[in-house]
Parts: structure tokens; sequence; C-alpha cells
């Protein structure tokens, strides 16, 4: 709280509001009594300048291009920090000490097998259904087997129900792969890393002993890293809301799963990467800053643009780096990656991205590392929903153990008829 106040007159009515200020980031003007007092709403499609929430999980400073985890850069974290010690970090608010990171890791890795049952879900798919639409159906499935732990006012059991899903979103992502190619599910094998057990049920096959290959396991538990959390997003924001009717866990987080999987949020990165293919060749990339700059054509460059971002997303700096290293180690030589080099350079150079504040996003350079390990285009959402996941439960928990939590209901600005009476159908 300050004691700054924002002015509000609407007609004869004159109102003073109270401004409430974070440890960073822009203040905010609480009204929640604005309608109380002045008979009016605020109106603010897209919540372009709007605060939800209070929280304490991570802040974006959008013009400096920052983006903190608990007060951690996320280039530190990327650099020196593993996955499962960031789930660690955005679920309890602290990164852990060894001891306190063996004990998670040992519970997640104790979570990795789903219920047998659960795999008959996937048998009614078809084959070739997107991957994400799998995600969507299993995750919310998810929600039928455990009853144990579903009263959420129990911090115990939101912590139970916290620990499966981040523990078996690889396994039921990996599945979802499996059985899009016609192979079999593969199990976890728990003398494995959270992420080499993901490679491995994903690209291991019962023939034959599967070999982690260090750089790709590296990447692949750095690109989770960059995707864990991002304040309240889109998907984030989805999950909040599910969450706040009190709905069950599992649910909340497939209904964060489906809006993720829009091409203007999680489902860019896909759309990146097709685009840079559709591309081809440096030539052509005048034609599609051409095309991006137009506004008779509905095409964007994917991969660009961000809400908040009004400058470089910290997390393509490391995607970006995190290429190099992929094709080094993997012995790549994809020119998708000198075409996505070449647009970047031209298109920060031109007027129009420069103007709007157009810079690379996270899923700008993501699709190009995941298709040299190895993913098909359609895993990719499913990868940046799997890592995810650690934001999304640890925003559920922050938002449901908030003692001013409520549920979730915005009004409206009403254009549609004045009330009118029914008309019998021989009048109309
Ligand atoms: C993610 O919110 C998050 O934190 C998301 C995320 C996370 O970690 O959760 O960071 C993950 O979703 C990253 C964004 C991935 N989406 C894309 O890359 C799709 C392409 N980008 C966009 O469609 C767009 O930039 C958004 C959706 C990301 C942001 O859109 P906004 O903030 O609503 O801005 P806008 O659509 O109003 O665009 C502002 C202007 C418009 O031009 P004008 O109407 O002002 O003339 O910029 C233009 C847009 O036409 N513009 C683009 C563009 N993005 C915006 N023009 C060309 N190419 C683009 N990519």
């Amino acid at each position: 709280m300050t004691d700054q106040t924002a002015k509000f007159t609407l007609g004869d009515k004159s109102v003073e509001s109270p401004v409430l200020k974070g440890t960073v980031g822009p203040d905010v003007i609480d009204i929640r009594k604005l309608y109380g007092q002045t008979g009016a709403f605020t109106f603010d499609p897209g919540f372009t300048s709007t605060a939800s929430c209070e929280s304490q999980i991570t802040y974006i400073d959008g013009d400096e291009g920052v983006l903190l985890h608990r007060g951690y850069p996320i280039g530190e974290l990327a650099e020196h920090s593993s996955f499962m010690e960031v789930a660690h970090l955005l679920l309890n608010g602290e990164l852990p000490n060894g001891d306190e990171l063996a004990k998670f890791e040992n519970t997640i890795t104790r979570h990795t097998m789903v219920h047998e049952q659960l795999t008959k879900f996937y048998s009614g798919f078809r084959r070739d259904a997107h991957p994400m639409a799998i995600m969507c159906g299993v995750v919310g499935a998810l929600s039928a087997f455990y009853h144990d732990s579903t009263d959420i006012s129990d911090p115990q059991q939101r912590m139970i129900a916290s620990h499966r899903l981040i523990a078996k979103m690889p396994t039921i992502a990996a599945m979802a792969y499996k059985y899009s190619v016609g192979q079999p599910f593969v199990y976890p094998d728990n003398n494995l890393s959270y992420t080499g057990n993901f490679l491995r049920m994903t690209f291991g096959v019962p023939a034959e002993e599967y070999e982690v290959i260090p750089a790709v396991e590296r990447a692949m538990d750095r690109i989770f890293i960059l995707h864990a959390d991002h304040e309240q997003n889109a998907s984030t924001s989805t999950v909040r809301l599910a969450g706040s009717s009190g709905a069950n866990p599992f649910a909340c987080m497939a209904a964060g799963i489906a809006c993720l999987w829009g091409p203007a949020h999680g489902g860019a990165n896909e759309a990146a990467l097709n685009m840079l293919r559709e591309i081809g060749r440096p030539e052509r990339i005048p034609e599609f800053i051409a095309r991006a700059k137009d506004k008779n054509d509905p095409f964007r460059l994917m991969g660009f643009g961000h809400r908040v971002y009004k400058n470089y997303d910290p997390r393509a700096t490391v995607m970006q780096k995190t290429v190099r290293e992929v094709f080094e180690a993997l012995k790549v030589n994809d020119p998708v990656f000198d075409v996505a080099l070449q647009l970047e350079e031209m298109a920060l150079n031109d007027d129009y991205f420069r103007e709007k504040k157009l810079f690379p996003n996270v899923d700008f350079y993501s699709g190009v590392i995941l298709s040299a390990i190895g993913f098909p285009t359609t895993m990719f959402t499913v990868l940046f929903a799997l890592a995810r996941t650690v934001g999304w439960v640890a925003q559920w928990n922050e938002m449901i153990s908030d003692p001013a939590q409520k549920i979730g209901r915005p009004r409206q600005l009403y254009t549609g008829a004045p009330q009118r009476s029914y008309v019998p159908m021989d009048q109309r």
C-alpha cells in the first residue's frame, strides 16, 4: 500500500482509489470498490492494463527484457540450474540445498508412472490426432484417477497433486508421441534424470538400449527451464480462473493446455518452424517480411512480438545460444537456422518491427532445436506444456492459498438488444 491515491470523477461522483506498490514494477490502482462507488466498470479486453492478481513467483520487465523467477534472472538459472531445481524454486520460493533437491527429485521420480488404465485413453484417438489434442484429453482424464488428493483446501493434498502433475507430464507427453508414431509406450526408468527419463520414454524402443546424449539432455533441460513460468500469460490465467472455482487441479491443467495450444501463444513454436521451413531460403525472406507488414494480409512473423516484451525476450537469447550447442553436438547443419538468423537480422533492421518493438520471443528458435533433437513439429507445444506445468502448478497453489482469493467473474460492456417482448411465430 502507498499513501498515493488515484482520483476518478464520473458525473457528479468523485472517488479516490488506493495505489498499491509491489517489490518492483508498475504500481497498481486498487479498483475493487470502484463499481460500488461509481456504478461503472473498467473496460480492458485482453487485459492490456490490468493486474489480475498479486503474485511472488515471476516478474517480467518487458521494456528491459528482464525475467526473474523468485528474483533470480532467467539467464543465470538457464546457465547454472536444472529444471528440477527451478521447479522446486517456483513451487517453494527458494533454491533447494543439496538434501532438499535430492528429496524433491526422489518424490517426483516416484510419481512418474501413470495408472495402467490411463493408457486405454490413447487408443480412442486416431493415430494422426494432434498430440496437443491427446494431451487435453488425457491430462483432463487424470482428474478421474486421484480422488485421494482432491481436497484442495488441504496443502498436503495440493502438494501431492502438484508432484503428480509435474512427474506424470513427461510420461503422458512421451506416450502421446509414441502413439502418434505407432511405437509401444516406454515405461519410466527412474535411474535417469527427469529430462533423461523423458528423452528415453520418447525416443527409446524396447528392442534396444537407449543412450541419453548429455549435450541433448542438457539442452532439453534448459529448454524446460526457459518455458517453466511466465507471470500471468494466457494459459496461466486460464489455470487460475479455472482453479478459482475450486475445480479439480488436473482438470485445471487441461484447461491450461487447451489455451496454450493456440498459435498466438504456445502454438507459435510449431507455427514458427513451419514458417521458417516455408521460407526455405534467405532469398525469400523479404517476401515474408513484406507480408507481415501488409495490413491486408493476416500473416504474422511467428515467434516475433510479445504482449509484454518490447525488447529482446531474454529466453530467445539463451535459445539461440542453445541452437549452436545442439547443432555442434549432433553435427547438424540445417539451413533453417541460417534462415532464422537472417530473418531476425532483417526484421530488427526494419522500421516496422522497430517502431512496433517486435523482437524474437521464446518460440522463434525453440523449434529449430527441437527439430534437430528429433521431435516432429506437432510435439513442440506438448514440450512447452510439459515445462509450463511447473508454472501452472506453482501459480495455482499460490492462488488457492491466497486468503483474498475468490472466484474470478469479470463483467462486461453490454451492447446487445434492449429488453423486448417475445414475438409469436406467425408475427415474425
Ligand atoms: C508466447 O504472454 C506470455 O507471456 C506468452 C509467452 C509465455 O511464456 O507464456 O511468452 C509465450 O505466447 C509468446 C508469443 C508467441 N506468439 C507468437 O509468436 C505469434 C506472433 N505474435 C503475435 O501474434 C503477437 O505479437 C502476440 C500475440 C504475441 C502479442 O500480441 P499483442 O500484444 O496483442 O499485440 P498486437 O497483436 O496488438 O500487435 C501490436 C501490433 C499490431 O499492429 P497494429 O495493429 O498496431 O498496426 O504489432 C503487430 C500487430 O499487427 N504485430 C505483428 C506481430 N506481432 C504483432 N506484426 C507482424 N508479425 C508479428 N509477429
